[in-house]
């Protein structure tokens, strides 16, 4: 099969060995995957993916069941599928336990249904599991133009959560409220401050009249700590997902007690196996239907094709795509 290599951080589509299902695995015929910021980070070699998976990028993919492994019966070889994975998802073929599939919508093509799982399974992992979102309760999305931060919004605004999103721009800031988002912040607004370092915090505050927000999803870290947890409420729960902002930062020991808040660091990719299944469950649960009714949707910035990875991945870098990014396989 044809698989995405890396050489010396540059991308190419070259001949490799076809990985084989194991009991309880299925292997999946890649019609789309999509790109994500840990492949970039992979690329990079500062990510190297979790003992036991594929060296070859990509965290997800839509496309048809190949082959099945010992022991599996839920999925036959035809069914059109898309899949979190480990690893892998940029090559024709990839191998994956049966228990991180998800049907692909009817009504979605396999380049929608790539956009969907990383992004949905971060979203509801993070805000409804992690931070145990109630009804009613406020939500701080930061990047919220990005693939995660969209798949956010549209859960919030179906199980009715007022959420508030920082974004890079006006354009991106009209796109997120259009989507649901309640308000946003422009994180490049306001050029006399760091543009990183928590301006956001009195917007949201003002967003709220004063009361603070419940839950903050946050891939940027270290430089928004103090701002996230100046607009935190009291019970409030801060999920970490990136460091886009740095890995460091000086925490106010008084106010998080004061403030009785959660700060909660969660990665998807290295959980176990049966952590995963768990999560793809719940997802197929509360959160597929959504897609078959219209709820939910891809965002997807743009299509193209896996020999053309390096621009995509360049299109990522610039911090300019609004959701996805996806990769199709001929
Ligand atoms: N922990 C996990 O399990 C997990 C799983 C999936 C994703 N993630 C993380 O979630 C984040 C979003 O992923 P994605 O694939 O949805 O990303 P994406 O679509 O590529 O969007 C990322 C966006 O983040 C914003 N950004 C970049 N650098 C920033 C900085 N220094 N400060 C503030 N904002 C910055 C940019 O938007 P603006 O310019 O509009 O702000 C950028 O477009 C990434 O950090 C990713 O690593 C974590």
């Amino acid at each position: 099969m044809k698989a995405i290599q890396i050489d010396d951080q540059k991308l190419s589509w070259a001949d490799t060995e076809a990985p084989k299902p194991g009991p309880g695995e299925v292997a999946i015929r890649v019609r789309a995957t999509a790109i994500n910021r840990a492949d970039l980070a992979q690329r990079a070699g500062v990510y190297p993916p979790p003992p036991g998976a594929s060296e070859i990028l990509g965290l997800e993919c839509a496309g048809e069941i190949q082959q099945v492994g010992e022991g599996v019966t839920e999925w036959k070889i035809g069914d059109p599928v898309c899949a979190l994975l480990s690893g892998g998802g940029y090559a024709e073929t990839v191998v994956c336990p049966a228990g991180h599939l998800l049907p692909k919508p009817e009504n979605l093509s396999f380049e929608q249904a790539a956009a969907l799982p990383e992004v949905f399974a971060t979203a509801w992992l993070n805000i409804f599991q992690e931070a145990a979102l109630q009804p009613n309760e406020s939500v701080l999305l930061h990047a919220g133009a990005s693939g995660v931060g969209t798949a956010a919004i549209q859960l919030c605004r179906y199980f009715g959560n007022p959420c508030f999103v920082t974004v890079g721009g006006q354009q991106k800031l009209d796109y997120c409220v259009e989507l649901g988002a309640d308000a946003g912040f422009d994180r490049h607004s306001n050029s006399t401050v760091d543009q990183n370092q928590g301006s956001f915090a009195s917007a949201v505050k003002e967003w709220r009249n004063g009361k603070g927000v419940d839950v903050i999803l946050d891939p940027v870290g270290g430089n928004y700590l103090a701002g996230n947890m100046s607009c935190m409420a009291v019970n409030a729960r801060l999920v970490l997902i990136g460091l886009m902002g740095g890995a460091n930062a000086d925490i106010s020991l008084g106010l998080l007690m004061v403030k009785r808040f959660k700060l909660i660091g969660s990665t998807l990719r290295s959980r176990t196996d049966q952590q995963k299944t768990q999560l793809i469950q719940s997802l197929r649960e509360n959160v597929w239907p959504l897609f078959d009714s219209d709820e939910l949707k891809p965002i997807i910035e743009t299509t193209m094709q896996i020999t053309e990875a390096e621009q995509g991945f360049a299109l990522v870098e610039s911090n300019q795509t609004i959701g996805k990014v996806i990769l199709t396989i001929p």
